[in-house]
């Protein structure tokens, strides 16, 4: 156990994770350089091309009598969770901070649970090689968050493999070896994944004892049973072993077929042992929803396919079957965020083909019930009777904005439109910013981060995280189209801003529909009030084209008779509302 050194890397999305992690798979033999792709750990398809890590993914290297285990942990907030996970198996942490860059609002994150959790961090400053590399400024932030000196600090460059054998000793020097003593089999589930011919695969780092292939083994938290089939270790390509050992890092095939059986956080124990579970256990909830349906109606059951098959591989994705009188039938699903809802769109798109139709996301709201209940309210369809309701809630996020100073004002008055409010404003050096806000989840859910990087030309970077959920006055809106309320366009909207955000639905609406051979209402309600109201113009038909010359009477009566008719119609009309017309709000 003490030639084990276990270590994650805390990185910024492209400030060189993977490309360090090729170079130690290189420098320390364990991937052949002929066989060497750029960035070994991101397997997926959609990371190597995006350039993110999705799914973490560990590898055991030997260096000069150790074994290293590294754990390439994914840098984008939706996957905090399993970040702190993934320190949770390890020792020690490389901070790793693009020279050109500067730390940024993630890594702040990443770096202050890593410091939580008591583990050893080793500062580099990577891509020395840039000619906009600015070392001297990257040392001082790092120096004032850790309070570290100079010489602690490892000048890298993952491009060119510059700095990066001696950042490999110092992990071997510094970060301390396993030291549980205990002797009864304990491990930490800190991923799990989906493999075509192994079925569900379990990662775990050992705390105690070891696991061998056959043992009888429990998951505390989901008391379930299951015999250990199988196990080994990444290379990063899964490797068999006869055994696991306690500091070790590897993964197990067991029973378990369902990936809700094996959750991250989880703890593994032998069966019928008194041996306890690991601390920090949480059930992660979606926090946002959005109904997912297939443009052409019929592709129905290949959705339903291919979601069950992105469902193997993702245990926190929930989804049900729903319908939209507009969109047919289809699945309301969801996410840990919005990067999560892109990228599963996007696997749904690539790797079944499938043509899809996603509405407007929309955060799980708490509504209190006079009756004392409380229901989950994701879908302004299962909005109660307002009469019923006591209050509601939302979730609120805490946010850090790091940014250039000379962006801060406009930021903040962007933020601030958001019902945003400032907690902290602090300086990472000279010239860069750290703001931190609470604000309601709603208000960052479209567009947000998009808004932040173009005020700050792209310099602003942000991290956000679960706060609380607070009281909001919530209602739900309804749109008419020629007076019938058409479901798929009802919105939950704050109450304040009922009327501006139905002005806008009603405005599309008209741009949108096609003319009908009558005047259409189109309008916006909440509780059965118009809130904002438009007129489309009928199809004009001239019905006295006919009559030449003659009788004034004749034509009034023609008149008289088609306003009739389109009065009639206009009552009676059920308006076929062409897919466009709803994207165009839906997406608004
Ligand atoms: P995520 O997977 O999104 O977290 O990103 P990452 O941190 O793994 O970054 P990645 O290794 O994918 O590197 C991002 C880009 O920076 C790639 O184009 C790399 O080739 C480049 N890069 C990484 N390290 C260096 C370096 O030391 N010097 C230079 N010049 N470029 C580097």
């Amino acid at each position: 156990m003490e030639k084990i050194r276990n270590f994650c890397i805390i990185a910024h999305i492209d400030h060189g994770k993977s490309t360090l992690a090729d170079r130690m798979l290189e420098l320390t033999g364990t991937v052949d350089k002929r066989l060497m792709k750029d960035q070994m750990l991101d397997q997926m398809d959609l990371e190597r091309e995006r350039g993110i890590t999705i799914k973490l993914q560990p590898a055991r290297m030997s260096w000069q009598g150790h074994i290293l285990n590294l754990i390439d942990t994914p840098g984008h907030v939706d996957f905090s969770y399993e970040v702190s996970r993934s320190l949770a198996a390890v020792e020690g942490a490389i901070l790793l901070v693009d020279a050109s860059q500067g730390i940024e609002a993630q890594t702040l994150a990443n770096l202050y649970l890593a410091i939580e959790q008591g583990l050893t961090i080793i500062p580099v400053i990577n891509k020395i090689d840039l000619p906009a590399a600015d070392i001297p400024t990257t040392q001082q932030e790092i120096i004032k968050l850790l309070g570290c000196q100079e010489e602690d600090i490892f000048l890298t460059s993952a491009k060119t493999g510059q700095g990066v054998i001696e950042v490999l000793e110092a992990i071997v020097q510094k970060v301390p070896s396993p030291s549980s003593t205990l002797e009864e089999a304990q491990a930490l589930v800190f991923d799990s994944g989906y493999d075509e011919f192994k079925g569900v695969v379990i990662y775990v780092r050992v705390f105690g004892g070891q696991i061998k292939k056959g043992d009888k083994i429990r998951f505390v938290a989901t008391v379930k049973d299951t015999e250990v089939l199988d196990l080994g270790y990444f290379k990063p390509q899964m490797v068999k072993a006869d055994i696991l050992s306690n500091g070790e890092i590897g993964y197990l095939i067991t029973g378990v077929k369902d990936l809700e059986k094996a959750k991250v956080g989880d703890t593994v124990v032998a069966v019928d042992s008194q041996t306890p579970a690991r601390p920090g256990y949480k059930k992660i909830k979606p926090m946002v929803y959005a109904g997912i349906f297939s443009k052409e109606g019929d592709d129905y059951n290949r959705l339903r396919e291919a979601i069950l098959k992105l469902k193997l591989s993702d245990a926190s994705l929930i989804f049900e079957p729903t319908h939209s009188q507009a969109l047919g039938f289809g699945f309301r699903c969801g996410f840990l965020g919005l990067l999560h809802l892109e990228i599963f769109q996007e696997r749904l798109k690539r790797e079944f083909n499938l043509d899809l139709v996603v509405t407007t996301p929309t955060v799980a709201y708490k509504v209190y019930l006079r009756n004392g209940k409380m229901v989950d309210l994701t879908s302004p369809l299962e909005m109660p009777d307002p009469s019923g309701i006591d209050y509601i809630e939302e979730p609120y996020m805490q946010i850090e904005v790091v940014t250039p100073q000379q962006y801060m004002g406009a930021l903040m008055d962007y933020i601030l439109q958001q019902k945003a409010v400032l907690k902290n404003t602090e300086f990472l050096d000279q010239s860069r910013v750290v703001i931190t806000y609470h604000l309601p989840l709603a208000g960052i859910l479209v567009d947000f981060y998009d808004n932040l990087k173009s005020i700050s030309s792209g310099y602003a970077s942000l991290n956000y995280d679960f706060a609380d959920y607070r009281p909001c006055e919530l209602v739900r809106m309804d749109i008419l189209v020629a007076e019938h309320p058409v479901e798929a366009l009802s919105t939950l909207v704050y109450k304040d801003q009922a009327h501006q955000v139905g002005r806008k639905i009603v405005e599309k609406l008209k741009e949108v529909l096609p003319k009908a051979q009558f005047v259409l209402k189109l309008q916006a309600a909440v509780g059965g009030k118009i809130v904002a109201a438009e007129r489309l113009s009928a199809l004009r038909k001239d019905v006295t084209a006919k009559l030449y010359g003659g009788d004034v009477t004749r034509k009034r009566k023609l008149l008289e008779k088609q306003k009739k008719g389109k009065k009639r119609m206009a009552q009676q009309a059920q308006v076929d509302i062409p897919p466009e017309a709803y994207l165009a709000v839906l997406r608004r």
